[in-house]
């Protein structure tokens, strides 16, 4: 698409200034979203629209609320948007999370929707729409919308921009017509979807619950040979693009050879140099299963007590959404957990698990994967899950084990790492002692293809293949004009 103009649109930004100790301090939040969406922005720049979360953000803007980024290398613009309490209240902790988030994933947690939330809601989508509009220097932009938080967008979008090419990615699963019907404003949430030129789900799963979902619900046109849908005058190609990774990660280059990473990660810790090390990375979110793995180092422990002593889970878990009592409950559940194995199974000099309620940045992170001997993603619904990605591509020296579950989208192009169902905890324990007792030659050929898999189908592939459907549009939209 050479010479469009590109325009992003999340919640979350990609970059957040806080205020720590009277300094001002960057992080780089734990979200799925901007791991995949960054590099792609730092390539082709542009102007990513977010919300402005962070306690300095506003110290840290132009008058136009603008900022170059990334700070150290500047390649594109982060424009900041504000919002109220009351705001962030109802569209982003209600609707999103309390509303949208439970209902999209089968985690058994009720989604709560209240009118009042969905008023917010709907005002924030127009809040966000007028800015993009304002934002656009040409009449037919390439917009990517980003996730759950901007259903209603594209149509907003599409309304001004007419011309527009809206890329919209819903990068949670898509339930099915039942589950969906819960919504009370499907209909609406449906029509705001379908302002987009292309919708876009990790799977083809996710996809076809969309297109039965639009038909139990809408009246339009849907074209299952060409998995299109027809709704007034606007056609929404649905299609699925399973979001990746940079190729080769940024946060790899400075990283230490394996066997350093693997010794100072032991020391700081305070493993035995020749410690078995397993390790969790996620926001402390109940849809990632995390006391589950927990009870699966349990099992694991009452199997085979020859690894007693011997194993550490080592857990990362960004505290997320705290405001909300689901979220406060997960965590609290986690450490009881984390606690009740310590207790049971530790020494005076070990312990089980080793649980670390901390953000950590991307750098950290690619250290713990590159010193462990195997990763373990045990969530109970994903729409990808991108930690299980990065460890494959933390691991360079080709080793290293994946457990993986069956109900993150990851499982369907990781088919080389040890799946498991999170719901059967002795099963996970097995398979998390499979894998540390897994041969090197096995682990080397698991971990070659799986590196393969996702050095092809990285981030830019992702992106290139839902530019290049928007660019086969865009010709066809001149021809027809
Ligand atoms: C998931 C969502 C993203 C979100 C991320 C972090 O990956 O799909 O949209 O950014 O979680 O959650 P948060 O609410 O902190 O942005």
């Amino acid at each position: 698409l050479p010479d469009a103009e590109v325009l992003v649109v999340s919640n979350r930004e990609p970059y957040i200034h806080n205020l720590e100790d009277g300094q001002v301090a960057l992080q780089r939040p734990a979200s799925g979203l901007v791991t995949a969406l960054e590099p792609i922005m730092r390539a082709c720049g542009g102007t990513w629209i977010a919300h402005g979360s962070g306690s300095a953000d506003r110290m840290t803007v132009d008058g136009d609320d603008r900022l170059a980024v990334p700070p150290e290398a500047p390649a594109y613009t982060l424009r900041r948007l504000w919002l109220s309490d009351e705001e962030q209240e109802g569209y982003y902790y209600g609707l999103a999370n309390e509303g949208l988030w439970p209902l999209c994933h089968i985690a058994f947690v009720r989604p709560t929707f209240r009118a009042s939330d969905w008023e917010q809601y709907v005002a924030v989508n127009q809040k966000f729409a007028n800015a993009l509009v304002a934002e656009a220097r040409t009449r037919n932009p390439v917009v990517l919308v980003q996730d759950y938080h901007f259903a209603l967008l594209p149509r907003m979008v599409r309304e001004k921009l007419p011309e527009a090419t809206i890329i919209t990615f819903w990068h949670i699963p898509w339930p099915n017509a039942e589950v969906f019907s819960i919504c009370p404003w499907k209909e609406e949430i449906l029509s705001g979807l379908l302002g987009s030129s292309i919708l876009g789900f990790h799977t083809q799963f996710h996809c076809l619950n969309f297109l039965e979902t639009v038909d139990r619900f809408l009246e339009c046109q849907i074209d299952r040979e060409h998995s299109t849908v027809r709704a007034g005058d606007n056609t929404t190609l649905v299609r699925p693009y399973p979001i990746s990774i940079e190729w080769p990660p940024a946060a790899l280059a400075a990283q230490a050879p394996v066997d350093e990473c693997r010794k100072s990660v032991r020391l700081k810790y305070g493993l035995a140099a020749d410690a078995l090390l397993a390790v969790g990375v996620e926001r402390f979110d109940y849809t990632k299963g995390i006391a589950d793995r927990f009870r699966a180092v349990e099992s694991l422990l009452e199997v085979h007590p020859e690894c007693i002593g011997r194993l550490t889970m080592l857990q990362v878990a960004a505290p997320t959404r705290s405001q909300l009592a689901v979220y406060r409950d997960t965590q609290t559940e986690a450490e009881a957990v984390a606690e009740a194995v310590n207790a049971r199974f530790g020494t005076d000099d070990w312990a089980p698990i080793i649980l670390v309620p901390k953000h950590h940045e991307p750098e950290a992170v690619f250290t713990l994967f590159r010193a462990a001997d195997l990763c373990l993603v045990s969530s109970l619904h994903d729409g990808m899950n991108l930690v299980a990605k990065e460890f494959v591509a933390a691991r360079d020296d080709e080793d290293g084990v994946l457990v993986l579950s069956t109900f993150a989208g990851a499982s369907r192009e990781l088919l080389e790492a040890l799946i498991v169902n999170p719901y059967d905890i002795r099963a996970m324990g097995d398979a998390i002692h499979a894998g540390l007792s897994m041969p090197l030659d096995q682990r080397r050929e698991r971990m070659r293809l799986m590196r393969e898999m996702v050095g092809e189908n990285n981030i830019y592939f992702w992106a290139g293949r839902m530019l290049l459907d928007a660019a086969r549009m865009r010709k066809r939209q001149h021809i027809e004009r």
